[in-house]
C-alpha cells in the first residue's frame, strides 16, 4: 500500500478532517519547500500534507519550489501524490463549480526549474510523459468520488501557464485550438517532476472561473473566492474516501 501525499493549492491550504500528528520541515538539496509538511490520518489512513502556495498562501504559482516540494514528498516515503489546484474553464464542460481528473497535459510556462536532471555528473535521461498522470490515482480518484456521490468530469488536457496574471482572451483561444480543457498556473513543472522522481502523481482540479473571454462577465477574485470555499468543501469530500491507494 502507498503513502499519499497531498499538495494543497489555492483553497486548500489545510485539510480540515486531517488528525495532524506532527510537522516536519525537511531539508532538501533545490532548498526550502513551501512549508513543513503536515503528517496526520484522513479518514484513519496516514497522509502527508503540503501547502504549495505556502500555509499563508504567500508563495506566487512562478515562485513555487516544485523541486524542492516534490523531493521532500519523496524523501519522507510518500508513493502516490494528489495534486489538487483551482483552475480556469475553457471547453463547455468545465463551468464553474466543475472538479475535474486531467489526463493531459500542455506545459506552456518558462524559466521555471523543472527538471531534477541537470546534467554534470550525471547521465542525461528522457522520461517517458506521452502518459503524463498516474492511472491508479486518477482510477482511486473517480472511485473515491463516486463512493462520495460528488461528480466529477473523467478526463480534459490541463494547460500550464506561466502567470500570475490570468491570461488574455487570444491566449485562451489558442490553448483551446491546442485542445486545452482547463487552465492553471502549477500544473507544470509539478507534474514531470513527480514522474522524475518516480512519484505517481495525479491532478484533482477545481473550476473557479471561466477562463478570459469565456463569459461575459470579468474574472473578479470575489466570484472565485465564492466558488473556491464551496467547491473545496466537494473535493475534500473526495479526498476522504480516496485514501488508502
Ligand atoms: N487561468 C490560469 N490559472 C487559473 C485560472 C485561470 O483562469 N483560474 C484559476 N487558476
Amino acid at each position: 500500500m502507498g503513502v499519499v501525499g497531498i499538495i494543497g493549492g489555492s483553497g486548500l491550504t489545510r485539510l480540515k478532517n486531517l488528525q495532524i500528528n506532527n510537522r516536519r520541515v525537511i531539508r532538501t538539496p533545490f532548498g526550502e519547500a513551501s512549508g513543513p509538511l503536515t503528517f496526520g490520518q484522513l479518514g484513519g489512513h496516514e497522509v502527508v500534507f503540503i501547502a504549495r502556495h505556502g500555509y499563508g498562501h504567500t508563495i506566487p504559482p512562478h515562485r513555487v519550489n516544485y523541486r524542492a516540494n516534490i523531493w521532500a514528498l519523496h524523501h519522507v516515503g510518500v508513493t502516490h501524490v494528489i495534486a489538487v489546484a483551482a483552475v480556469g474553464g475553457i471547453s463547455a464542460a468545465m463551468r464553474s463549480g466543475v472538479i475535474c481528473l486531467p489526463d493531459q497535459l500542455i506545459d506552456y510556462t518558462s524559466g521555471r526549474p523543472s527538471t531534477f536532471f541537470e546534467g554534470g555528473e550525471s547521465m542525461v535521461v528522457h522520461i517517458d510523459f506521452s502518459e503524463p498522470y498516474c492511472p491508479r490515482v486518477r482510477e482511486r480518484l473517480l472511485q473515491a468520488a463516486g463512493t462520495a456521490g460528488i461528480a466529477v468530469v473523467g478526463g480534459g488536457t490541463y494547460a500550464a501557464t506561466q502567470g500570475p496574471r490570468l491570461e488574455t482572451t487570444a491566449e485562451i483561444r489558442r490553448i483551446e485550438r491546442d485542445g486545452g480543457d482547463v487552465v492553471g498556473m502549477t500544473g507544470a513543472p509539478e507534474a514531470v517532476l513527480a514522474r522524475e522522481i518516480g512519484l505517481c502523481y495525479a491532478p484533482l482540479s477545481l473550476v473557479v472561473n471561466s477562463a478570459a473571454g469565456k463569459s461575459a462577465e470579468p474574472i473578479t477574485m470575489e466570484a472565485i473566492d465564492a466558488v473556491m470555499h464551496e467547491g473545496m468543501e466537494r473535493v475534500r469530500k473526495v479526498l476522504e474516501q480516496v485514501v488508502p491507494l
